[in-house]
């Protein structure tokens, strides 16, 4: 077997099963997980209907490449939300279905790292684990980089020593980010593009959170924008990773898509063909549907915005909670070690919630997920108002 599989290392989940089999749960108290970012709001009906409506093409192979019609939404959606250039996020050279960011993360870091024996992915840290294990099977290292309060979770990009940034072959954001929230600005976007120039990496911002935000004023910026104003409509080095899993409640559906710099697109799309994860043809007629309507978008926004205001409300006295940028986490700080808050919380008030060190590596000296929780508010609001008022209780208890 491949060598590079003994690198990665167990899921988030599988250290938190782990954790909590060492204790019992009331067992008159039911179970409510905060632990995992699976959207739980009903997917929209019409996008159900249009997969049920086209059932029938279940006989024919899709295409790697997708209908040029799923493409067209795509762009036209992307084009209308980061405010692209007219005409320059064509749908036949800069846009490409995938099956969810999650194997578009993977696929896209085999198809990007060219092998070289000190070839580095910079990753963000705390971060979603993909970036880690898809840097260690396309044979690079990771390196990671902190994401600390004393930043507003962003990593210090200006303290990245030289010699790292010409090692890096690929740089990870994840932008809103799981777990902390933080949206990269425009200003610093720009910069990394300017360094993506000087030493010749590639820029992959996973945005598959940027539909889920609290201000409708104020909607996350992205990479593709920062190239718009910067006159780069030909998105050298970039590429943004979309999703309708969180935006649209369809995790189960399998659909996103990648975006940006044509030369880095064709050579994935060669890749992707040989790798056979085509979308199933009424799954894209579905994700038109999907891409072509804001209204459930809105009404999505709506109802995170109201849970998030009734679990701070409640939190708020006993603990340092705040209102994300965006994303459906609340990245709570603990008043003792994450893993043993948790673990205190599962045992006594049957709440889980996943500890902010299973998210991070070690780095410097410090675990920038240690002494924070991660609380997917993805249950309905009587739901995330109980865990709430549970884990108030369990703070006012230690
Ligand atoms: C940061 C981040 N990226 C990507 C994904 C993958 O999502 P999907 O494959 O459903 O688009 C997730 C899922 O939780 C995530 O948190």
């Amino acid at each position: 077997m491949n060598r590079d599989l003994s690198l990665l290392q167990p899921y988030p989940f599988e250290k938190l099963t782990a954790l909590k089999a060492e204790v019992t749960p009331p067992a008159d108290l039911e179970h409510i997980a905060l632990s995992i970012g699976e959207p739980k709001h009903p997917a929209p009906p019409f996008v159900a209907e249009c997969l049920i409506n086209n059932i029938d093409k279940l006989a024919n192979y899709p295409t790697t490449k997708g209908l040029p019609e799923l493409r067209e939404a795509i762009a036209n959606w992307c084009s209308r939300r980061f405010n692209l250039n007219e005409g320059t996020l064509s749908a036949e050279d800069n846009v490409l279905p995938v099956n969810g960011t999650r194997e578009a993360i993977f696929a896209f870091t085999q198809a990007a790292v060219n092998r070289a024996p000190d070839a580095l992915v910079i990753s963000p840290n705390p971060f979603y684990q993909i970036y880690e294990g898809a840097a260690y099977l396309a044979g690079a290292e990771p390196y990671y980089l902190n994401c600390l309060a004393d930043n507003n979770f962003i990593p210090d990009y200006d303290a990245v020593p030289e010699e790292v940034w010409q090692r890096c072959q690929l740089l990870f954001l994840c932008s809103p980010s799981n777990p902390t929230g933080a949206v990269t600005n425009l200003e610093t976007l720009k910069k990394l593009i300017e360094l993506s120039d000087k030493y010749d990496f590639i820029v992959a911002s996973d945005e598959c959170y940027s539909e889920i935000y609290l201000d409708e004023e104020n909607a996350p910026v992205g990479l593709l924008q920062a190239c718009a104003e910067l006159g780069r409509d030909d998105y050298k080095n970039c590429v943004v990773m979309h999703s309708l899993s969180k935006r649209s409640n369809l995790p189960g559906l399998r659909s996103g898509f990648v975006a940006g710099d044509a030369a880095l697109l064709k050579p994935f799309l060669s890749y992707r063909t040989y790798h056979g994860c085509s979308m199933p043809i009424q799954h894209q007629l579905a994700s038109i549907a999907a891409w072509g309507d804001e209204d459930h978008v809105l009404d999505n926004r709506d109802q995170y915005r109201h849970k998030f205001d009734a679990v701070i409300r409640i939190l708020e006295p006993v603990m340092d909670v705040q209102h994300p940028d965006a994303s459906f986490y609340l990245w709570a700080k603990t008043p003792i070690a994450d893993d043993k808050f948790a673990q205190g919380l599962f045992a006594s008030q049957n709440v889980t919630v996943l500890p902010g060190r299973y998210l991070s590596r070690e780095t410097e000296g410090k675990l920038p997920g240690a002494g924070f929780v991660r609380m997917a508010l993805v249950a309905t609001v009587e739901e995330c108002v109980e865990a709430a008022n549970r884990i108030r209780e369990y703070v006012e208890s230690l």
